[in-house]
């Protein structure tokens, strides 16, 4: 039966068993961040407006058409975060975390909103985990940031996905091969809407998907050719970094990034089995963003990962992440006496730290069956009022039916060995 309220427009769900799958991808990216050394930040959802428009920029799209913007009681205008950088970058320099030990490196994780048109991978509240390292112009520093991605989707077993790879220059070279760029395109037969980007951000419009344009756009300068020697060389130590450590990566020349803080090192993790919204992950370095927040000049590089696409290549490669049972143990009590019992015991086994559960309400053993079954558990505990006389316990097995009477004080050493031997 519907109900009366639906999920906004673009909005995922996530509940069992696929929620558990969610946070293993969730964990599994956590995890590669902390074996690198990076600390957790838990950044607010939402922020001062003008932290994004100046951080991310203020003709891309994710600031002029996509934010939530709102004011609060106070008058304040604030938005929903859109990203994670700006605000990370804001935590840093606020507490002055950047005059401690550099590179200052953190991850965070959670929802992030964006108004775009909802489809299939692409949704108003998108959930990412990032990292950023701030503090460190050094390609080995580069290098660990993608590796970590690498490391993580690598961690779920992931196979399929394509690390893309290119360099957008700083601001020695960029601005003479953006005016390079935007000469050439202002040649083409373009619209008034196209030519208009063309002058604010010619970079955008590489990035154009309409053939009519693409087709215009073969001999476009690239910017990989216009690198100032600093850029050049940089790049090129990245790219000897990482194949010394056998990250495989694509060139991606015009690849191009929807967040304007960019500089020098750029990627793109793309997972071809995604259709349209492929991109699993993407970052690189923004050597000019801390300074633009008011902070010290120092450079930066991290990485968003989205959380909800992960978990879709995952189910591409039809791989199962993280546990699909609830828990082990399932205690299915018959009559009164037993399942007054059954809460002293459910406490028992937690205690031993065995996820349990028990059948709750009036079902019978046939409808306490089918829920323990439901629960995943590999196990059910299974009393009657006779067990309970006679202080003993029918631990079933789940998966091969098989019965053991066990003694009620033996039931926790029992199951500990019984699910040890599941595991092996
Ligand atoms: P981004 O490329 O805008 O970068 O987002 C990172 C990832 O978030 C994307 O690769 C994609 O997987 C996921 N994502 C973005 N938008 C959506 C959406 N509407 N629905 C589902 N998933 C989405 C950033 O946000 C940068 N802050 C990354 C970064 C960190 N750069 C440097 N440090």
């Amino acid at each position: 039966m519907a109900g009366q309220f639906q999920a906004p427009k673009g909005v995922p769900d996530y509940f069992p068993p696929r929620s558990n799958s969610f946070l293993a991808v969730q964990n599994a990216i956590g995890n590669a961040a902390a074996l690198a050394g990076y600390g957790y930040v838990e950044l607010p959802i939402f922020e001062d407006v003008n932290l994004f428009v100046r951080g991310i920029g203020e003709s891309t799209d994710v600031v002029s058409k996509e934010m939530y913007v709102f004011e609060d009681r106070g008058g304040r205008t604030l938005a929903l975060r859109p990203e994670g950088t700006a605000g990370v970058a804001r935590v840093v320099i606020e507490h002055g975390l950047d005059r401690g030990q550099l590179p200052v490196k953190l991850w965070y994780k959670g929802p992030f909103f964006r108004a775009e048109r909802p489809q299939q991978g692409r949704y108003r509240q998108l959930q990412q985990v990032g990292i950023e390292a701030i503090g460190a112009p050094d390609p080995a520093l580069d290098v660990e940031v993608i590796s970590v991605a690498d490391d993580a989707f690598r961690s779920l077993g992931l196979r399929d996905f394509n690390l893309l790879l290119t360099s957008l220059g700083c601001a020695n070279c960029r601005p003479k091969y953006r005016e390079k760029l935007s000469d050439y395109l202002l040649k083409l037969d373009l619209d008034e809407e196209t030519k208009n980007r063309a002058k604010l951000n010619p970079l955008r419009v590489l990035d154009d998907k309409r053939e009519e344009v693409q087709k215009q756009l073969n001999s476009a300068p690239l910017i990989i050719n216009e690198l100032c020697s600093e850029c050049s060389s940089y790049h090129k130590e990245v790219e000897d970094l990482l194949k010394a450590t056998d990250v495989s990566f694509t060139p991606a020349p015009r690849l191009v990034r929807g967040l304007d803080y960019y500089t020098r090192t750029t990627f793109e993790f793309d997972h071809p089995e995604l259709g349209a919204q492929s991109g699993i992950g993407g970052g690189g370095r923004y050597d000019g963003l801390m300074a633009s927040l008011g902070g010290q000049d120092l450079s930066g590089i991290g990485f968003g990962i989205g959380t909800d696409r992960t978990l879709m290549a995952c189910e591409a490669e039809n791989l199962i992440v993280g546990d699909q049972s609830l828990v082990d143990v399932f205690i299915v009590p018959i009559g009164n006496k037993a399942h007054s019992l059954a809460v002293s015991l459910l406490q028992q086994i937690r205690s031993a730290d065995i996820r349990a559960d028990m059948a709750y309400g009036d079902r019978g053993l046939k409808g306490a069956m089918k829920a323990a079954d439901k629960s995943g558990a590999k196990f059910a505990v299974v009393i009657g009022d006779e067990e309970v006389s006679s202080a003993q316990v029918q631990i079933k097995n789940l998966g091969d039916s098989s019965q053991n009477q066990v003694a009620l004080g033996d039931m926790v050493a029992h199951l500990i060995q019984a699910i040890r031997q599941t595991e092996n």
